[in-house]
């Protein structure tokens, strides 16, 4: 009840990739209860869309409202071969990942050669914002016990980025809220 309260959420912020393949291969990493994997089965109808997650209570609810692939597990040890998706997505997702080394690992490893990935998070900085993501940390621990979060800036998202072999090509904000779309460097 809490949850649905506070994030009872609408509007996605989405960049989506230009790619003029049908039939694509989506992964939702870290799906929740599916937000974004419900957006992503409307956008992008012709394609296989999989949700990911480690959380039962999340998957059960996600189940209730998609069609697609629900899977439970962890992004730091994803049951997938190499290079098949096209599009990974991480929506609000990295800011509760504490071994991000490993866990960009992973991503880099199942998306294909000329795949993208796609973050979406909160960004660190603004002194408001600080502010508000606490609220939103507190109410989430309450709500669903998930540990705070641990938020980048712009820049760190694109040292981060660089670091892990990933190419930026385009950012958006609104507000609090970052969204970055970039594309795979070279091979895992
Ligand atoms: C703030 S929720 C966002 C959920 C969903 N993406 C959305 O926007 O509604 C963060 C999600 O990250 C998931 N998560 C945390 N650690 C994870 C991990 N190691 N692998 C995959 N997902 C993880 C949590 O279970 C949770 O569903």
């Amino acid at each position: 009840m809490l949850a649905n309260i506070v994030f009872r959420r609408t509007k996605i912020f989405f960049i989506k990739p230009d790619i003029r393949r049908k039939s694509l291969k989506i992964l939702d990493l870290g799906c929740g209860t599916g937000f974004l994997t419900c957006h992503l089965e409307k956008l992008y109808t012709d394609s296989w869309v999989v949700g990911l997650d480690p959380r039962k209570s999340y998957l059960k609810e996600a189940k209730r409202k998609l069609n697609g692939i629900i899977i439970e597990g962890n992004g730091l040890c994803l049951p997938f071969r190499e290079e098949s998706f096209d599009i990974v997505c991480l929506y609000d997702v990295i800011h509760h990942i504490k071994i991000r080394k490993k866990f960009f690992k992973e991503v880099k490893k199942i998306l294909k050669k000329d795949g993208y990935l796609f973050i979406k998070d909160v960004e660190k900085g603004i002194t408001y914002n600080f502010f508000i993501n606490l609220i939103m940390d507190l109410l989430q621990f309450l709500a669903y016990r998930e540990n705070f979060g641990d938020y980048y800036s712009q820049e760190q998202w694109n040292k981060t980025l660089l670091h892990h072999n990933f190419d930026v090509l385009d950012i958006k904000k609104r507000g609090c809220e970052i969204s970055i779309l970039c594309s795979k460097i070279g091979n895992y």
